[in-house]
């Protein structure tokens, strides 16, 4: 017997550049057969630029105002999973939108990682160095910590790994549910 998977809760993914939000939650919505939605690629497609373009023209502060539109327009959309820019959580707006509509998933890396794992860093405008991105990095882990329901750490993992864990954990919490069809 096949079985149907459903969310309960939106599920937001949040932590560094280079965490794995995109690809976990990627694999999720293939293996679940639910559907997935990158924070950063529906920016880019709604604003017909590219990030890199945004940071330029309009600075950090104007991506953080998109940023927090689009958060707004998909946390009240059918519960899907949302992997959100590694920054959503700076702004205190956002903390709360994320806590009160989701269940909020950290995946935890260092920078040493992010930085074998990005290919591309000119794609992230924020990942200056490796020291500086360690810097950013730790600055905002009270910020993850205090966000999350649920800290997965991805050192060493592969994706089908980590979406093994957060499967678990999201059928734990009772978002995640399985009924057979
Ligand atoms: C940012 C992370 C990026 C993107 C932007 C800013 C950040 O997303 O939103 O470059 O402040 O950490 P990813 O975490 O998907 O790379």
């Amino acid at each position: 017997m096949t079985s149907a998977f459903s969310l309960k809760r939106p599920v937001f993914f949040i932590g560094f550049m280079g965490a794995g939000k995109t690809s976990v939650a990627r694999r999720i919505a293939r293996v679940c057969s639910l559907v997935s939605i990158d924070m950063d690629t529906y920016l880019e497609r709604r604003e017909g630029k590219t990030i890199a373009d945004i940071f330029a023209e309009a600075g950090e502060e104007g991506f953080r105002a998109l940023e927090s539109e689009v958060l707004r327009d998909l946390a009240t959309r059918a519960p899907q999973m949302v992997s959100c820019g590694g920054g959503v959580v700076l702004r205190p707006e956002n903390r709360a939108l994320l806590k009160a509509q989701g269940c909020v998933v950290y995946l935890r890396v260092s920078a040493e990682t992010a930085a074998r794992r990005i290919s591309d860093i000119s794609t992230r405008p924020l990942f200056r160095s490796l020291e500086a991105a360690r810097a950013t990095n730790e600055a905002r882990v009270p910020l993850y910590e205090g966000a999350a329901d649920i800290i997965v750490d991805t050192e060493k993992k592969a994706v089908n790994a980590i979406a093994g864990e957060v499967i678990a954990a999201l059928q734990k919490e009772g978002v995640l549910c399985q009924s057979p069809r």
